[in-house]
């Protein structure tokens, strides 16, 4: 399973990278508008972080104008894979664009309806939003595995981007759920390796050595 970085910040992604757990990078307007930077200088920078995919949203809504951004993102760097909405414009964009052999990743997915039209299209990724579809009384996480039954049954080579991510146990049931990706909030990242359990054995172990190196003396 795929680690993306679900952010715009540098910094964060950074530090994370250094780990070598991070496969890519999904922004999207409200991130990149939490940065206060040039939108495709922040691109470019997370681009040259990440060996991996980085998907920079169009913010056009007719198919014809997120072409023409797409066609553009691409430019930036090798590593871009556009990001376009779930509408009937979206899909008329992602068919010229992945006969183009432009990466796209369809985003806004709550229903399978949905991901199969993307997938249909030619999407590269299909990103279906887990916390948000949660918030209203869905389920995020059968919306995953619907979506790898479909996938999978119609052979499809469209990789699963579980996003809206909330927490670890969002990253674990997508894991199991069959998601090629998890899209993570630094946030949500950095605690992925914390376990209440582990500190306190960490602890009993030091102080268990503690006394046993006095005893020594
Ligand atoms: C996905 O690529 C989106 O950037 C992201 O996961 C949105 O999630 P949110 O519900 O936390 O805004």
């Amino acid at each position: 399973m795929k680690f993306f970085l679900d952010t715009a910040n540098t910094e964060d992604i950074k530090r994370y990278a250094q780990l070598g757990l991070v496969d890519g990078v999904t922004t999207n307007p409200t991130l990149v508008s939490r940065e206060g930077r040039d939108f495709e200088t922040v691109i470019k920078e997370i681009a040259q972080i990440v060996s991996g995919p980085v998907s920079a949203e169009v913010t056009a809504t007719k198919a014809e104008a997120m072409i023409e951004q797409a066609r553009n993102e691409v430019k930036w760097a090798d590593n871009i894979v556009v990001k376009i909405p779930m509408t009937e414009e979206g899909l008329k964009a992602v068919k010229v664009l992945s006969s183009e052999g432009i990466k796209t990743n369809v985003t806004l997915i709550f229903s399978v309806s949905q991901g199969l039209l993307a997938a249909k299209a030619g999407a590269s990724y299909i990103s279906p939003f887990l916390g948000r579809l949660d918030d209203i009384g869905g389920n995020g996480i059968q919306l995953v595995k619907d979506l790898r039954q479909v996938l999978d049954t119609y052979n499809f080579k469209t990789e699963i981007i579980a996003a809206s991510v909330r927490g670890a146990q969002h990253v674990q049931e997508a894991a199991l759920a069959g998601s090629d990706i998890a899209t993570i909030p630094a946030a949500v990242f950095g605690k992925l390796w914390s376990h209440p359990l582990t500190d306190k054995g960490l602890a009993s172990f030091a102080s268990d050595w503690d006394k046993f190196q006095a005893q020594q003396k």
